[in-house]
């Protein structure tokens, strides 16, 4: 939605496996109207990538395919690792084969959409991580995120493909499917049903609207040369129980002229923004730090 809205004269192609996750109903309005290919297929496929960079001329590529959810990966990592870093390899290899020698000189770019999480989590006090920050993934699901990065580093070194990545952190906004925190709130709130809070709730995340991402991600492709990391992040760093209290009362607010309504919202908890500073007392994890988004 994004690029279309942006760069109109562009030809966008989306390649998605359709997974749990995808959705095509949510770039309908787009296909229907001719604004975006749609190609249903899996990034692991390198024939099918392949043969999709040649027919199309593609000269950008944005990875953002991927199994995202943490919960999950902890559950099961096989597919993490199939699309995550396999996926990643064989995307790479169909484009440093399709685009051939001289592709930075032509403009070609790939870019890999990372995360934050590739870092780790930080101790109360710790200063924000860079992009020179050393990778310490806790999770399943940040390996093998981490392992992409490293395999997009080794493409760029080794065959002088023109990459760039950027790390940033959770995303929210239009059309995210409700695993993720706020969409998952926003759903159970309105049934009636408890909101996932992980203890007591004091972790803290940063928050980066998915548009401001996008934005980010168009800047980069656009100013940045290649071989560059670029952390990405919203400068919105809340406690999740803050963050979900104030989405209980955004509701309260939105359904108070429907009392009827509002009584449903009474069975949920309603969490307590923390009193103290967090930052010294309860700061688990702050995220990357906000250079794209500043310029
Ligand atoms: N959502 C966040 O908060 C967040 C934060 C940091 C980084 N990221 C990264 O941003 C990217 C997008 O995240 P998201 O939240 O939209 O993820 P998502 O899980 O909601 O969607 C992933 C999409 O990738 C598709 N997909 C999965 N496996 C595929 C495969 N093998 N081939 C082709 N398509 C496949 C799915 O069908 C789905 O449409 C990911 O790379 C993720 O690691 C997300």
């Amino acid at each position: 939605h994004y690029w279309v809205g942006q760069h109109p004269d562009d030809r966008v192609v989306v390649l998605d496996a359709l997974t749990y996750a995808g959705n095509p109903g949510s770039i309908a309005s787009l296909t229907e109207a001719g604004r975006v290919r749609f190609v249903r297929g899996d990034i692991a496929e390198r024939a099918q990538v392949a043969s999709l960079i040649a027919e199309e001329h593609i000269d950008t590529i944005v990875n953002f395919a991927a199994e995202s959810h943490v919960d999950r990966s902890i559950e099961d990592a096989t597919v993490f690792l199939r699309t995550n870093v396999l996926g990643t390899q064989a995307l790479l290899e169909a484009a440093r084969d399709g685009w051939g020698a001289g592709a930075a000189e032509r403009g070609c770019r790939f870019h890999h959409v990372s995360t934050d999480e590739v870092y780790g989590s930080l101790d109360p006090g710790e200063a924000a991580f860079t992009e020179a920050s050393p990778y310490a993934p806790s999770s399943p699901y940040a390996a093998s995120k981490a392992a992409a990065d490293h395999l997009a580093r080794a493409f760029g070194r080794t065959y002088g493909l023109p990459y760039t990545i950027s790390n940033c952190s959770n995303n929210y906004g239009p059309y995210q499917f409700p695993e993720k925190l706020l969409p998952l709130c926003v759903l159970n709130i309105l049934e009636g049903r408890p909101l996932p809070i992980y203890g007591d709730g004091l972790q803290i995340r940063d928050w980066l609207h998915v548009a401001d991402h996008c934005r980010a991600i168009d800047l980069i492709l656009q100013a940045s040369p290649a071989g560059e990391t670029w952390n990405v992040g919203g400068a919105a760093q809340e406690p999740n129980i803050a963050v979900v209290g104030a989405m209980c009362d955004v509701l309260d607010e939105a359904f108070a002229a429907q009392p009827q309504l509002k009584k449903r919202f009474r069975a949920v908890a309603r969490p307590n923004p923390p009193t103290e500073d967090p930052r010294g007392v309860v700061f688990q994890r702050v995220k990357a730090s906000v250079r794209v988004a500043r310029q």
